[in-house]
């Protein structure tokens, strides 16, 4: 059974500074993390406030890339502090973490399509490990680098690796209907489209539209849940708002 965890960036960081944890939020996530009984466990982190300011600095974004080894380096640097950060957290709790850089492992093609490398993942998992990738920056056809989100290396991984269960731990306690209750389930866009905005609109309500088109088609069921949640999840219920529109 393979479960892929995601911590937000801003759950795990402290956004309004720059290159600032969130420490008792990412200890509990660690806890959470090693009391878990789930057998093979990948993590996926954001950045947060580590990462994205550099990004921005150099107009780097998931479309606008840079040929500026310079700025590759020091996006991809300020991931690799927080993913150093976060398997410390880790192995501080005796978690078998290790690192998977995804600018080692992915491209995107001209047409922006990207392909994550996940055997190494597989082997990881089957040799005990718990392996922890992030949002990076990735080469990109055409354009140098550009930013890959965490979010898509966990779509990638998810199918990469066939997982069982994806969660995705963000600030929020799940998808939030107009009166700002959660979501229970959410099985086709129709269902909430009056929430998040008609499928042809584009995405201005926080991300959360296209995320919930994203994990629709996941293939795998998706949680949305919010920090204090982890747990619950990682225990095999479904906190917060179920994402699964069935097999793809
Ligand atoms: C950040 O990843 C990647 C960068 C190099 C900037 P995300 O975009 O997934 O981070 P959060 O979770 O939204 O902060």
């Amino acid at each position: 059974m393979t479960t892929i965890l995601k911590l937000g960036g801003s759950v795990i960081t402290d956004k309004d500074r720059a290159e600032a944890l969130d420490g008792p939020a990412l200890a509990d996530a660690a806890d959470a993390i090693a009391e878990s009984p789930v057998s093979d466990l990948v993590v996926v982190h954001g950045g947060g406030s580590f990462g994205h300011h550099n990004a921005s600095e150099h107009g780097v974004s998931k479309t606008d890339g840079s040929k500026d080894a310079a700025a590759a380096v020091e996006i991809h640097g300020a991931m690799k502090t927080l993913n150093d950060f976060v398997l410390s957290r880790l192995h501080e709790r005796d978690v078998p973490a290790v690192p998977v850089h995804p600018f080692s492992a992915a491209k995107r093609d001209g047409a922006g399509t990207l392909e994550l490398m996940t055997t190494q993942v597989e082997t990881m998992l089957d040799e005990g490990f718990v392996p922890v990738l992030h949002g990076d920056v990735v080469a990109h056809e055409g354009k140098g680098v550009t930013i890959l989100s965490g979010d898509e290396v966990v779509t990638a991984v998810a199918q990469g690796l066939g997982a069982d269960r994806v969660g995705f731990c963000s600030t929020v306690p799940g998808v939030l209907d107009d009166e700002e209750a959660v979501i229970p389930e959410i099985r086709s866009y129709d269902e909430v489209a009056d929430f998040l905005g008609g499928s042809e609109s584009t995405d201005v309500t926080g991300g959360m539209a296209g995320k919930v088109r994203a994990l629709l088609d996941l293939g795998a069921p998706a949680t949305i849940f919010g920090p204090d949640a982890i747990r619950e999840f990682l225990g095999g219920q479904d906190p917060g708002t179920l994402i699964d529109g069935g097999e793809s």
